[in-house]
């Protein structure tokens, strides 16, 4: 079901009224638990600097937009688009709605703001198409994390395993001891396409796997079929009723240390450390997914000014905000990314920020393919319900064979 979530800042208005009619509409699916702090604390920033601009908190729950895009899609196609809304910088927005005419561009803003060498030009070119911007990234998030339970791994004498076969053998030796290695809750398939593109990463390295969704290496290579193989047997380690959990469920597994790892971005530390009060390198450590030690999946989310919105001069008012060093780290200390800006203030950061501002100076970037970034929206939907059927199955040939089917998709 879907579940339309206004925030405190909303009110839904008379009988007949419009849905955010006269207000400034956000629309995202950043609702709940370890999602909507970030997005509050941006809004009373706006809210602060424009009092006289009413905001609509329009978030639809469901995590990596499972409800959100769809409900998003059926109001674009009705000519119905919210002031702004969230979106993956790379295909979802230049493929999506870049390509369908949909957004207007920001270069006129970019140059207003002065954002043209604030914002790493990797990222800028994440939101443009034929030399045009045309949404501005609020956030950095990293895919490729590992989270552990510290308490566990130390009662157990293990240590963070950098690599596949580290990874094998603690788990196997947590196994022994009767507790879960790795948590997983696909009740939103992504999460399993999610860690499935780490081991992608671990296996190709950031040049290759980028090849994959553009068509330049086959997805039946042997390393993609070792992926599968290597994710297959990870999934020998997980929770039974991981079908049942949703991401905040299976991290929660983790912090409660009735599991010892999981893959999430690292918008878990956000719902680690503002829901459950766990503290960073106390509570919980991370370390980079098996094999990707100085590389970054990267999962940016941005908002753009869709055509025919009635208040582009207040949305462009938003985006000023939050394109800004304030609106920057007002969001994303409380989010679990790193500001997008390269001068935002460092200070603010805990030591996850800091480590992970530091790595995406140096690292191999490659776009997440499981938030849309890397792929147009119709294969990744496609690698999903592949991937769901995978995790109960555990075809690796028919998982690969769909996965090369699903290529004519791919430009
Ligand atoms: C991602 C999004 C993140 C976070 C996550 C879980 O797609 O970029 O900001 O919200 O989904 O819902």
């Amino acid at each position: 079901m879907l579940s339309a979530c206004s925030g405190s800042q909303s009110s839904s208005g008379g009988e007949g009224e419009k849905k955010g009619e006269g207000k400034l509409e956000i629309f995202s699916w950043w609702t709940g638990a370890g999602e909507e702090d970030g997005l509050k604390a941006l809004i009373k920033l706006f809210e602060e600097k424009h009092p006289d601009v009413p905001i609509e908190n329009a978030a639809v729950a469901g995590g990596a937009g499972t409800n959100a895009k769809a409900v998003l899609a059926s109001r674009m196609q009705g000519d119905d688009p919210p002031a702004t809304f969230q979106v993956h910088g790379g295909a979802e927005l230049n493929e999506g709605w870049v390509a369908a005419g949909k957004m207007e561009p920001l270069n006129d803003l970019y140059k207003q703001e002065g954002w043209n060498d604030k914002f790493p030009q990797d990222l800028i070119d994440m939101v443009s198409k034929d030399g045009n911007i045309y949404s501005v990234p609020v956030n950095i998030h990293r895919g490729n994390v590992l989270w552990y339970n510290k308490k566990v791994f130390e009662e157990n004498g293990v240590k963070p395993p950098a690599t596949f076969e580290e990874f094998f053998e603690v788990a196997e030796q947590l196994k022994e001891k009767g507790i879960t290695p790795l948590a997983l809750g696909d009740k939103e398939p992504w999460t399993a396409t999610h860690l499935f593109e780490t081991v992608l990463l671990g296996k190709l390295g950031a040049e290759d796997y980028t090849k994959l969704w553009k068509g330049e290496l086959p997805l039946d290579d042997a390393r993609v079929v070792d992926a599968v193989e290597t994710f297959k047997k990870m999934l020998g380690y997980i929770n039974e009723d991981h079908s049942s959990r949703n991401w905040q469920d299976a991290s929660q597994l983790v912090a409660d240390g009735k599991a010892a790892m999981n893959v999430m971005g690292d918008w878990a530390k956000g719902y680690f450390v503002n829901d459950l009060k766990l503290k960073v390198n106390e509570d919980f450590g991370y370390i980079t997914t098996p094999g990707t030690e100085g590389q970054f999946m990267v999962i940016t989310d941005t908002f753009g000014l869709p055509k025919g919105v009635e208040n582009s001069e207040d949305v462009k008012k938003f985006l000023s905000v939050l394109g800004s060093v304030e609106g920057q780290d007002a969001f994303n200390p409380l989010k679990g990314s790193i500001p997008a800006r390269i001068d935002a203030d460092v200070s603010k950061y805990d030591q996850y920020g800091k480590d992970t501002i530091e790595d995406f100076k140096e690292a191999k970037l490659a776009a997440s393919l499981a938030h849309g970034s890397a792929a147009p929206e119709g294969f990744v939907t496609k690698v999903n319900q592949a991937i769901n059927i995978f995790v109960t199955q555990k075809d690796a040939k028919q998982f690969v064979d769909t996965l090369k089917s699903a290529s004519s998709e791919l430009k």
